[in-house]
């Protein structure tokens, strides 16, 4: 089917979709979905994990084809061949998962593919300048000659959007772009969404972030089960009337009970790691949800990762239960009763060809192997089948590859797999990147019964919704020293903020 959009003297959408299909395996991922982005405008797309959000964005970035449906750019038609097709196009996709080679500089990430040579040859220079420029460009201060190996998650999400950005594109998609970025980091991509504004890109944007996608949004698709709910300008819209539209019921909302923290489970005495953690001691006791939060690269992030084995501190002790421990490897913290999620688990530790079942009851069942060495698998499909609906995994069966789970899904079964751990104190970093708000509501509850359970809970975040809900004590780490304590009850979200930029003395 072909629709000429071009009404006489108005000017064709810039983005035009219709009737767009998907299919996998036993899901209908996107079922006739159409919308169109004008020139200049934000579109937001929000639905919940697994709508089929990131289907019709790698439809549009070549990633996949649709079984179904049209693309226009500028009224004209637009068969998508490829992502290489996609770019020619002037379609530039920041991708939910992260994209840049490791190994490679930041300045060669940015040139692969179109490296400017002279006579030839690679002119190193030329890529040097290059992307000094698109760094520039997002105000970042980022060495081009820096190993991207070497950068943080937020620092490689900001190329990944700088190397979109290179592209100049005239249809610039952002999927997801600041689940992996801090506050200070979001600014500076919102300022730059503003200049593409301006300039007539026209955008697409997928966020979870309500509060962001009503500050950004000129209009937003909401899908629900691969199909279109509304269109709608973004005016007089409110975070509960797009939870409600994204839902389709009224959300249960997540309300914090009264806990009561016991005797001390754990304790940070003096830790250091070179110029990162200066010398940080606080105790989380049994029962509570204790949050170290701050701007990305403040240490917080480290601490957790010390006090889960991940990292050897150069200084201080670890006492759990009282008791000093010596933490060389995360199995030694598991042997202590400590389970550590990290924010790289999914680099770092999900098989993705590997079935849902066993990526969830890796590290618990491992050990419970009868003799011969088999899991009893009866009793690991119970298990994970448990946590599975706990944490709310939307899969086709426990036997599906992981990768074939949506960003946010995924991100759930890792929860789900370290809620299986048999530990006394659960760390967390960044838990609820990429979940949507129904999904986070379930994690909340879950995280208050593990506390009211008897378990010690940190929370390493820098949503501070999350953490004004969630926790009972806030640490606000800066420049890798903990500088305030206070408590949800007794700050608003401005103060929060104030106290974790360093404007306001605790
Ligand atoms: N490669 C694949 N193979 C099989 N099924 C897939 C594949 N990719 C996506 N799906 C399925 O398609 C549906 C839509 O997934 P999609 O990734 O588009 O969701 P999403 O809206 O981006 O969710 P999230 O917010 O979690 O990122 C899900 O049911 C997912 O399991
Ligand atoms: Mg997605």
């Amino acid at each position: 089917m072909t629709i000429d959009t071009r009404t006489d003297g108005v000017a064709a959408p810039l983005l035009q979709l219709t009737g767009l299909s998907k299919r996998f395996p036993g899901v209908v991922a996107l079922d006739d979905v159409s919308l169109a982005v004008q020139a200049g405008e934000v579109h937001a797309l929000v639905g919940q994990n697994g709508a089929g959000k990131s289907t019709l964005i790698n439809i549009l970035s070549g990633m996949l084809s649709a079984d179904a449906g049209t693309i226009h750019i500028a009224g004209v038609r637009a068969n998508i061949r490829d992502p290489r097709h996609a770019l020619s196009l002037g379609i530039a996709t920041v991708y939910q998962e992260l994209s840049l080679l490791p190994n490679l500089t930041v300045a060669q990430n940015l040139a692969l593919g179109r490296e400017p040579s002279r006579g030839g040859l690679l002119d190193v220079g030329a890529m040097h300048a290059r992307a000094e420029n698109a760094l520039g460009r997002l105000g970042l201060d980022i060495a081009p000659d820096a190993r991207v190996s070497r950068l943080s998650l937020a620092e490689r999400q900001m190329v990944e959007i700088a190397k979109a950005l290179a592209f100049n594109p005239k249809i610039l998609i952002l999927d997801e772009p600041t689940a992996p970025l801090g506050q200070r980091e979001s600014q500076q991509l919102f300022a730059a969404i503003a200049r593409l504004k301006a300039e007539g890109v026209a955008l697409l944007y997928v966020s979870h972030r309500f509060a962001e996608v009503l500050a950004l949004g000129d209009v937003a698709t909401v899908l629900r089960n691969g199909r279109k709910v509304v269109t709608t300008r973004l005016d007089g819209w409110s975070e509960a009337r797009l939870t409600d539209a994204m839902i389709g019921a009224q959300t249960e909302r997540y309300v914090a009970s009264v806990r009561q923290g016991r005797d001390i489970a754990l304790s940070a005495v003096d830790l250091r790691l070179t110029d990162r953690v200066r010398g940080v001691s606080f105790d989380v006791r049994r029962g509570e949800i204790v949050a170290l939060t701050g701007l990305l690269g403040g240490g917080q992030s480290e601490i957790a990762r010390i006090l889960g084995g991940d990292i050897r501190a150069d200084g201080g002790a670890i006492l759990r239960d009282g008791r000093a421990i010596r933490l060389t490897s995360p199995s030694d913290a598991t042997g202590a009763g400590i389970a550590l999620l990290t924010e790289e688990r999914k680099a770092e530790s999900i098989l993705p060809n590997r079935p849902l079942r066993e990526n969830i009851a890796l590290a618990s069942l491992a050990d419970r192997r009868g003799p011969g060495g088999l899991v009893d698998a009866v009793a690991e499909r119970d298990v994970v089948g448990r946590v599975v609906s706990d944490y709310g995994v939307v899969a086709a069966s426990l036997d599906v590859p992981i990768r074939t789970l949506s960003g946010g899904n995924q991100q759930k079964a890792l929860i789900a797999r370290w809620d299986l751990a048999d530990a006394d104190v659960f760390i967390l970093i960044e838990p609820t990147r990429g979940v949507d708000v129904g999904a986070r509501a379930d994690i909340y509850r879950r995280l208050d019964a593990l506390a009211h359970a008897g378990k010690a809970i940190l929370v390493v975040s820098s949503d501070l919704p999350e953490v004004l809900t969630l926790v009972d004590r806030i640490l606000v780490v800066r420049e890798g020293r903990i500088v305030a304590e206070t408590k949800p009850a007794a700050v608003s979200e401005d103060r929060l903020n104030l106290l974790i930029q360093g404007a306001e003395a605790a």
